[in-house]
């Protein structure tokens, strides 16, 4: 299994870093190709168990002999990341393999300013992690990379110069006034002359990996519908969490890819703001909620739960060519007696099925619902799908029949081995 995307298929949280770390057991390399610390999942595993918070790092830093990779796509927060690697190599006793793209750019403490200035927290439900601001200066031609670390005095230089035009251009933030270019760079050049070897350009080695026939996987962080070009704008995130982001985030071409998996919850949920048609704002949404636990890793905000959407579903698979897919949180939906999933839209009186590409239409569209049976059984002993019950293959197979493209496995309960294939 050479080269293996997993791509979220809905507006994240789907459980990819459950995906990824299952796969990255037989991986050679995992590789993150957008984002930065907007991301973050929990890993628990192993006998005593280890828990490692990660936000930047990929899945694969669980295994010792995986190469996890920080690719150019990505926005990252150097004093994030370092807290990350050491809470990490606390955990694991070990430093895990990671290298980190020279072409990355970095998230600086203006850029999480600039967030809060702009309030998009509030407008957009952003997750104040300066993401927006990084990816905003990398469009402008005015970030500053990975790279830049290794040149100690441009760097610095480049940092004033920015700094001096945020100050023209904010001239009432106190912070801008406070900051200093050499206090800021100060610990960032300290950690970069530390780690030099990992800071390094990764495409070579995984087009290298790839001739080579090595595992390389890459594991998407947010999600179809928070792409800035394909997903829900203005309420997405700012980088391409879709397939397309791998071609542009770590320099692999489309065709090298063996299997795109979309991973998606057997409902849905979204934090953040944006119009969602399933959404349930009773007691069913708060039930799916609560059994679900669905509050944010990064945010801790409660996260906004709904039925599945077959018509978004549908669209994600278009959007990235899935070859098979992962249902998560099969489980949650135990217990329910009818389950409705939404099969196309009602929208300015006509029936659609198509998922529509502005957002004022998305908010105007009405879920038409099938609704099939539920399930009462407990799933979490199921480790093969035909053993699930009745009810719970039919709603695997009515998804398989929708979105025509098979159901490769279905996670059952929280740990790395509740699932089901
Ligand atoms: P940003 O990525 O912080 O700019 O936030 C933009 C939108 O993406 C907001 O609605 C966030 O809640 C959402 N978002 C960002 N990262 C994640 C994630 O990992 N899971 C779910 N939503 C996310």
């Amino acid at each position: 299994m050479p080269a293996i995307a997993i791509i979220g298929a809905q507006w994240g949280d789907e459980g990819k870093g459950k995906v990824a770390h299952v796969l990255a057991k037989d991986a050679d390399w995992v590789v993150r190709f957008n984002g930065g610390a907007n991301a973050g999942h929990t890993v628990v595993f192993g006998e005593p168990p280890v828990t490692l918070k990660l936000h930047h790092l990929p899945s694969g830093v669980a295994y010792r002999h995986v190469t996890s990779v920080l690719g150019q796509g990505m926005v990252v927060d150097i004093a994030a990341l370092a807290e990350e690697l050491t809470a990490a190599e606390q955990a694991l006793g070990y430093t895990p393999r990671w290298l980190l793209s020279r072409q990355a750019h970095l998230i600086l403490p203006y850029h999480r300013l600039i967030e809060r200035l702009g309030g998009t927290q509030k407008t957009l439900g952003t997750t104040a992690r300066g993401i927006g601001p990084a990816y905003q200066d990398k469009a402008a031609r005015q970030g500053l990379r990975v790279g830049d670390l290794l040149r100690p005095q441009a760097f610095r230089e480049r940092l004033a110069q920015r700094l001096e035009a945020l100050r023209r251009l904010c001239p009432q933030a106190p912070e801008l006034a406070a900051w200093n270019a050499d206090d800021l760079a100060a610990p960032l050049l300290a950690w970069a002359d530390r780690w030099q070897e990992r800071l390094v350009d990764p495409r070579p080695l995984l087009w290298q990996a790839l001739d080579a026939g090595e595992t390389v996987i890459f594991e998407g962080a947010q999600a179809t519908l928070l792409d800035l070009d394909h997903g829900t704008y203005p309420y997405v995130t700012s980088s391409n969490p879709t397939v397309g982001g791998i071609g542009t985030g770590a320099g692999v071409p489309p065709q090298r890819l063996d299997e795109v998996i979309g991973v998606t919850k057997a409902y849905t949920t979204r934090v953040g703001r944006g119009p969602f048609p399933t959404e349930l704002t009773d007691d069913q949404g708060e039930a799916l909620r609560q059994a679900g636990a669905e509050f944010g890793t990064t945010t801790g905000r409660p996260r906004r739960c709904g039925w599945l959407d077959l018509v978004a579903l549908r669209y994600a698979a278009q959007i990235n060519g899935f070859t098979s897919l992962v249902i998560t949180k099969l489980d949650v939906l135990t217990g329910f007696d009818s389950l409705p999933v939404a099969v196309a839209y009602r929208c300015g009186g006509r029936v659609v099925e198509t998922f529509p590409s502005e957002i004022e239409t998305l908010a105007e569209c009405e879920p038409v619902y099938e609704t099939l049976p539920g399930w009462q059984r407990d799933l979490r002993e199921v480790r093969r799908l035909r053993d699930l019950p009745p009810e719970a293959r039919g709603y695997l197979q009515f998804i398989e029949e929708h979105v025509g493209v098979p159901v490769a496995w279905a996670s059952v309960g929280p740990g790395f081995d509740d699932v089901a294939r």
